[in-house]
């Protein structure tokens, strides 16, 4: 691996997967490809943007013309995936910018990584395409046991379990993934596939359950819970998903999916409850202060039920497991976001993609 081409690099995820790979593989060129959605943020770079062996390209992957010039330019001979729309609420009030991106921008990546290496020297030697996707593919599990201590079920998701999207963001995710599969099953692309429970941490938009609340929380805001706050997400602390992309991008073996969980199951009252404590407890306010801003709304259309992730074949398979413990991330995680409030007046005020737009106006 010489040349790899990040795709969303400047948003949540894709941030930690560029900073990780940039600081520990000095001999690659780490080339971050990002259209600054209202996502995307160059801010959450600001520490590697210097660095020798990483370049920021802004561009949107779905034109394919601009991604076949790209993949010339630097000679891409690793694709790490993760440019995406990622929110289940916008998709839901927006699924034609889903179908878009995640669909049509997938397919148009992996054509352009295709007809690259088909033409280049070593053919598909030497290549990887690694797609980064989620457990929500899966669509639901039941709640079995939603009393008492978790696992709420019996059930986990695994690299079998067979594919049922609810939501427009998981349906455009499986076609993805499908894609993806197809292109390996097709034409021999070499891909690999993950798919990852809840993240959380630092640089996270907060549009997501976590960084919106504690944000919420601090500004005595109300906290929307939908629906009973019943339902149960798996939370990996998002350092660990960015080892874990290191290892299967390494590791992993071609034309194989692995799953990336925490073994983490939070009902999501029971969640807010812990960030409640942990941002009053960290701006010194006396326990239970903010509880009062638990609101109960109308729950999200077809809201899953429960994730919960069978992360073992990766753990027998690469020696993979988290690191973090849930108690210490989330502490992190709050004090990250306490510490931090011009970067979270930044990205609600809307001033910086203000900014990123004069900035790349003409180019
Ligand atoms: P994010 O929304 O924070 O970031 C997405 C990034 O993609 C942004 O920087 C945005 O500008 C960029 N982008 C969007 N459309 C683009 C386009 N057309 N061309 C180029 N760039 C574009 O998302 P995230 O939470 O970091 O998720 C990253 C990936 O991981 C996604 O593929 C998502 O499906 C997957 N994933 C996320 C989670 C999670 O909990 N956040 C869990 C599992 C998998
Ligand atoms: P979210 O962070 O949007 O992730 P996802 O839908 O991909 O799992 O939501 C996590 C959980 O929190 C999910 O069950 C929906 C719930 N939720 C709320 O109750 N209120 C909110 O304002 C948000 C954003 C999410």
């Amino acid at each position: 691996m010489k040349n790899i081409l990040i795709t969303g690099g400047a948003g949540f995820i894709g941030s930690h997967v560029a900073r990780l790979f940039v600081r520990k593989y000095p001999d690659y060129r780490i080339v971050n490809l990002d259209k600054l959605t209202y996502a995307g943020n160059l801010a959450n770079l600001a520490d590697i943007e210097a660095e020798p062996n990483y370049v920021f390209e802004r561009g949107d992957i779905c034109d394919f013309e601009a991604l076949r010039s790209l993949f010339a330019r630097y000679d891409i001979d690793t694709v790490v995936h993760l440019a995406a729309e990622s929110h289940v609420d916008r998709s839901i009030v927006d699924p034609f910018t889903f179908a878009r991106t995640n669909v049509m921008g997938t397919l148009a990546l992996l054509q352009a990584a295709r007809l690259h290496w088909e033409a280049s020297a070593g053919g598909y030697g030497g290549k990887r395409f690694y797609h980064i996707s989620t457990d929500e593919v899966y669509g639901a599990l039941p709640l079995t046991r939603p009393d008492g201590e978790p696992p709420y079920g019996e059930e986990f998701f695994t690299e079998r379990t067979p594919y049922a999207p609810h939501s427009p963001y998981s349906a455009s995710k499986a076609s993805s993934d499908h894609f993806v599969r197809a292109y390996h099953d097709t034409y021999g692309l070499p891909a690999v596939i993950s798919n990852c429970s809840n993240n959380y941490g630092p640089y996270q938009f907060p549009e997501k359950l976590i960084p919106l609340f504690i944000n919420n929380i601090r500004n005595r805001r109300p906290l929307p819970v939908y629906g009973r706050g019943e339902n149960v997400r798996d939370w990996l602390y998002v350092e660990d998903h960015a080892r874990a992309i290191d290892c299967i991008l390494h590791s992993g073996r071609t034309g194989e999916t692995y799953n990336i969980g925490g073994f983490n199951e939070w009902k999501n009252i029971d969640l807010i409850r812990v960030l409640i404590r942990t941002v009053d407890r960290l701006t010194g306010q006396p326990e239970g202060h903010s509880l009062g801003l638990v609101t109960y709304v109308t729950d999200r259309a077809g809201h899953d039920l429960r994730y919960a992730i069978d992360s073992s074949k990766l753990k027998e398979e690469l020696d993979w497991e988290p690191s973090l413990q849930f108690e210490e991330g989330i502490e992190r995680t709050v004090r990250w976001y306490l510490d931090n409030q011009a970067w979270m007046d930044n990205v609600t005020s809307g001033a910086y993609e203000k900014y990123y737009e004069e900035m790349y106006r003409g180019r």
